[in-house]
């Protein structure tokens, strides 16, 4: 008699889902596909207590991501520059307490990364609608660098730029798609990083916007 098995039971294809970037690096594709709409419905929540706001960059411009918080600590901007706030400028109020399935999902993802006992007390929602860019920056306002920085995407797609510890380093080009995760710290934990100019389009999970949630350990 024949045998079907292979056929019917290919051996397991290698997972090519989580790719290392680099030492301290990784790229978890999909990994928050199955929290999505816990994940949505929260920033909702989240942006009814603290809206998303243009800010201001300490030399005048204003940032064409918008942007909320939620923890104890929230990245702001403003003329006198950039810190981590308890408290939302706007209303002078704490931002929004980290949700569960925030913290499960950040925690689990630094994990497979190698970076354990990840606790954040940071998330910042970033909000980009067409033409939003993000320019090629470090994370350098936190307390220390021993943590990682772990970032979700959600919705339309963007290329995001990865490179090195100098700004003028060539960076790679990461396209990231709906539910991808990216992980660094360690070794890479200073990498210059960015987002390109986002594209015009439709997503059913969150219609013209992409949306992305970097989650750090701030104080
Ligand atoms: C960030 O660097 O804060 C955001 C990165 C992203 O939107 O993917
Ligand atoms: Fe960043």
């Amino acid at each position: 008699m024949k045998n079907h098995t292979l056929e019917l039971f290919p051996p397991a294809a290698p997972d090519t889902r989580h790719e290392p970037l680099e030492p301290g690096a990784w790229l978890l594709r999909g990994f928050a596909l199955a929290v999505q709409m816990p994940l949505l419905a929260a920033i909702d929540r989240i942006a009814a207590i603290a809206p998303f706001r243009h800010l201001e960059t300490p030399g005048g411009f204003r940032m064409s991501v918008g942007m909320t918080n939620c923890g104890t600590l929230g990245w702001v901007s403003d003329r006198t520059g950039y810190r981590y706030d308890p408290c939302d400028p706007l209303s002078g109020r704490p931002w929004a307490a980290m949700p569960r399935v925030f913290l499960d999902l950040a925690r689990s993802a630094a994990d497979v990364a190698g970076f354990a006992d990840f606790e954040p007390d940071a998330c910042l929602v970033n909000r980009y609608e067409p033409g939003s860019r993000l320019t090629l920056h470090q994370d350098r306002n936190e307390r220390g660098y021993s943590d990682p920085i772990v970032s979700v995407s959600l919705g339309l797609p963007a290329v995001f730029l990865f490179g090195g510890d100098s700004r003028s380093d060539k960076q790679r080009r990461i396209p990231l798609q709906h539910g991808d995760v990216v992980v660094w710290g360690g070794p890479a934990r200073m990498r210059y990083h960015g987002v390109l100019p986002l594209k015009e389009g439709h997503h059913e999970a969150t219609g013209s916007q992409r949306l992305n949630l970097t989650f750090r350990r701030a104080g």
